[in-house]
């Protein structure tokens, strides 16, 4: 049979990857070891004119309903790892036949959760990652979208301005429909909790995390924290008489969770004395459009809701009447730009550019506050890079070390 392939435009040299060899046995030179969470399938990562894939070998249907899953949950604005193709009909030398193969885009500076537990990890930043997977839950919720298996080793997560942000990566078991019943979504949320508790079982064998730790609290926090979050989206809030302040604190939460409210809808009691107030969500990323239309730059919700601060205050003091964008401009000149030009090369891709500004002007902040005067852009930049960048792991090219490779690529049924 022949070699079928599928790829989006663009990336015609994916073709060209030996498709012949199972993916097990493709050369050194061509993959690049970066951490991936476990896996039943073989997954691999392959570098092609200087861009990064994840190939994962399975068979042609799930290929292709995983791919199609994939391609509209984008188009629907949900954050998951971009499908580029699929490869069907491979033969080895002896015409032997292989697996078809998924190829998704490598989520740039994406780890998956097993990099990002260690035995050092503070309980602050696991509850980080466990409310980035609730959000990334209840969003794809709101799509219509059933994962079926919610779990840690699922999603990959990316540091966002100190959070995190979960992205969907498997969406092979995932049902889109038109909307989600209760009794479907609490399904969704069990088996989140089932597998999530499984997950820290696994790490509690592997010594990652403490005796003492009891898993089992870690379900019931993700069911009451979905819980909540699903409530505060989708449910009625009362207010009375002119309580504003209770607005604007349910719409920081929101904001805190990635989530933009375009309008409310505000409808009084019939005795006249409440206020129902319904939030209306709308699609998340106002702050990241708003960024990429003002400067051109690319980079996630908080990250941009952060900056934009920044380029407002900016915009205030030397703005002087000019246009938002022209002064936007000056900015990412002035600010942006002459952050990163003052790193040292060698380090400039330990951190993703937008999250590596971010870093050092809220360091100018806390520098500032301590001195009691602006200690300025440069002193900030030069500060932050002696104290913390030479220090940090490179997240571009984490490079896995051998023991910690063969933890990852362990398959389930070996770790048992
Ligand atoms: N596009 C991508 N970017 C970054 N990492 C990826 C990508 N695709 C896959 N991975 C990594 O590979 C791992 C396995 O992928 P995936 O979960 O799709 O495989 P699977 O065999 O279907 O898993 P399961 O055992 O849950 O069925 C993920 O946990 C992730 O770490
Ligand atoms: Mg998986």
């Amino acid at each position: 049979m022949a070699l079928r392939a599928t790829t989006t435009a663009g990336e015609p040299d994916l073709l060209f990857l030996p498709w012949a060899v199972p993916l097990e046995a493709w050369p050194a030179d061509l993959t690049v070891a970066l951490p991936r969470g476990i896996s039943r399938h073989t997954v691999g990562f392959v570098e092609v004119n200087e861009r990064i894939y994840a190939v994962k070998e399975t068979t042609e249907a799930a290929a292709r309903r995983e791919y199609d899953l994939l391609a509209e949950l984008r188009r629907l604005g949900a954050p998951c790892v971009e499908p580029v193709g699929i490869v069907a009909g491979r033969q080895d030398a002896d015409g032997e036949e292989l697996a078809a193969a998924l190829v998704t885009r490598h989520l740039p500076y994406s780890l998956p959760y097993r990099a990002l537990v260690t035995p050092t990890l503070r309980l602050q930043t696991g509850e980080r990652l466990l409310d980035a997977l609730v959000v990334l839950l209840v969003r794809l919720h709101l799509f219509g979208f059933a994962w079926n298996d919610c779990s840690l080793s699922n999603a990959l997560f990316l540091r966002d301005a100190g959070e995190f942000a979960a992205y969907l990566v498997d969406a092979e078991t995932g049902e889109l429909r038109p909307g989600l019943s209760d009794g479907q979504r609490r399904s969704d949320v069990e088996t989140a909790a089932l597998n999530v508790c499984g997950e820290l079982l696994d790490l509690q064998a592997g010594g990652m995390i403490p005796e003492a730790f009891d898993v089992a609290v870690v379900g019931d926090e993700l069911r009451m924290r979905y819980e909540h979050l699903w409530m505060t989206l989708t449910e009625p809030v009362s207010v009375t008489g002119d309580d504003r302040h209770q607005i604007h604190t349910l719409l920081r939460t929101l904001n805190g969770l990635g989530f933009d409210v375009g309008e409310l809808s505000a409808e009084a009691s019939p005795d006249g004395t409440s206020v129902h107030v319904r939030p209306q969500v709308v699609e998340p990323g106002h702050h990241r459009r708003r960024m990429m239309r003002l400067t051109g730059l690319e980079m996630h919700e908080n990250q941009a809701r952060r900056l934009l601060n920044d380029l407002d205050s900016y915009r205030a003091i030397h703005g002087g009447g000019a246009d938002e964008q022209v002064v936007a401009h000056r900015w990412v000149h002035d600010t942006y730009e002459a952050v990163l030009a003052r790193v040292p090369a060698e380090l400039r891709r330990r951190i993703e550019d937008p999250e590596l500004v971010h870093e050092v002007l809220q360091h100018r902040w806390f520098g500032s506050e301590r001195a009691g005067r602006d200690v300025g852009l440069a002193w900030a930049t030069d500060d932050y890079v002696d104290q913390y960048l030479r220090h940090a792991a490179d997240e571009a090219i984490l490079l896995v070390a051998e023991a910690a490779t063969d933890a990852l690529d362990a398959k389930p049924d070996e770790q048992a």
